[in-house]
Parts: structure tokens; sequence; C-alpha cells
């Protein structure tokens, strides 16, 4: 798959098959978040990959909107440090969200579905992924196959309109 194909096609999936996922495809995923981009290069992100069941159960409880995600047979804990300056956690934010778009895209380009959740609660976070305590687990990413609808390109986004969002030269 081309990139502008995988751009068309990535979709949030939150169904997903029993099916396990290829090693050397998620290891490819892996690599895509390495590869990102970061702030001065600082890299400051740590991906925990979690397979066994009752982890991903657990895991869920951490959020309300991450109770689909246990259903996906890899679920990717994106974990960073904690900083007291805002500034510095923004950007480590928007570091992350790179990192997490990129393995959504490969996740595309290789066939496999993938989805994202928040993460709030860091107490519960910390405790189940054994993570230290000047870490936090940010967001989670699903990837899997899809249960029904196989990855291919959407023609109608839900999107804004790109006169919308596009300006040009000012406002
Ligand atoms: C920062 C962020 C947090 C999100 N958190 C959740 C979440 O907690 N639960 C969920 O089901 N989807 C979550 N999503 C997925 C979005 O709802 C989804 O990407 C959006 O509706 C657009 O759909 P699409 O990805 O299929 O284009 C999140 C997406 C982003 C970018």
């Amino acid at each position: 798959m081309q990139t502008w194909d995988a751009l068309m096609a990535r979709r949030q999936v939150r169904d997903y098959a029993d099916t396990a996922v290829d090693r050397g495809l998620l290891d490819r995923v892996l690599e895509a978040g390495r590869r990102s981009p970061s702030a001065r290069n600082v890299q400051r992100w740590d991906f925990v990959v979690v397979t066994d069941d009752a982890v991903k159960v657990d895991l869920a409880r951490t959020w309300q909107g991450a109770h689909w995600t246990p259903g996906a047979p890899v679920v990717i804990a994106l974990i960073a440090p904690v900083v007291d300056d805002e500034h510095q956690r923004l950007s480590i934010e928007y570091d992350l969200g790179q990192a997490a778009a990129a393995m959504m895209l490969m996740a595309t380009d290789v066939g496999l579905g993938s989805g994202q959740s928040s993460s709030r609660d860091q107490e519960l976070a910390r405790s189940i992924l054994g993570l230290p305590a000047d870490r936090y687990c940010s967001k989670l990413i699903t990837v899997g196959h899809p249960s029904h609808r196989p990855v291919s390109a959407i023609t109608k986004p839900d999107r804004r309109p790109i006169d919308d969002v596009v300006h040009w030269d000012r406002w």
C-alpha cells in the first residue's frame, strides 16, 4: 500500500477479529513509532506492548472510553515522563501524537486495523503496568485484524470541508 492509500483507509477500529497479529508486522508498527520525530529528538516515549488478556482488561478500566480495547489482540500503551512544565508537557503530548499516527498508518499500510483511546486513571495504569512513579500512560493504541469491514479506502470521511480547514496566506 502507498502512503496515500494508507491515509485514505485508516480509521478508528474498535471491533477486532480473534486472530493473532503477525510478529513481523507488529514489529514494523513499533518501528514506525520509534522512528517518529520528536522535539529536539529527545524521544520521551516508551511503548508497553500488552497481549495478555487479563492485563488488557485491567488497562481498559483506566478510562471509560477504553472499554472496547481488550477486544484487540494487541494494545500498545504510550508511556511518557511526568513533567511540571506545561510547555514540556504539551511538547511530549505532541510527540506522542506523532508516534501514534505513525504507528496507526503503518498498521493500515500492512492491512491491520488500529484504534486509539485515552487512559485517565494514572494510579491504576501505573500499578497495572508496573510503571515508575515518574511515568504516566497517555494513550492506548490498539492493533489487530478488523472483525468486519476490511481496511480499505474511505470515500466519504466524516471531516470538515477542505476549504473550511485550509487557509491560504492569511486566516
Ligand atoms: C487524542 C485522541 C483521543 C481519543 N480517545 C478515544 C477514546 O478514549 N475512546 C475511543 O473510543 N476513541 C478515542 N479516539 C478516537 C476518535 O474518536 C476517532 O479517531 C475520531 O472519532 C475520528 O474517527 P476516525 O479515526 O475513524 O477517523 C481518540 C482520538 C484521539 C485523536
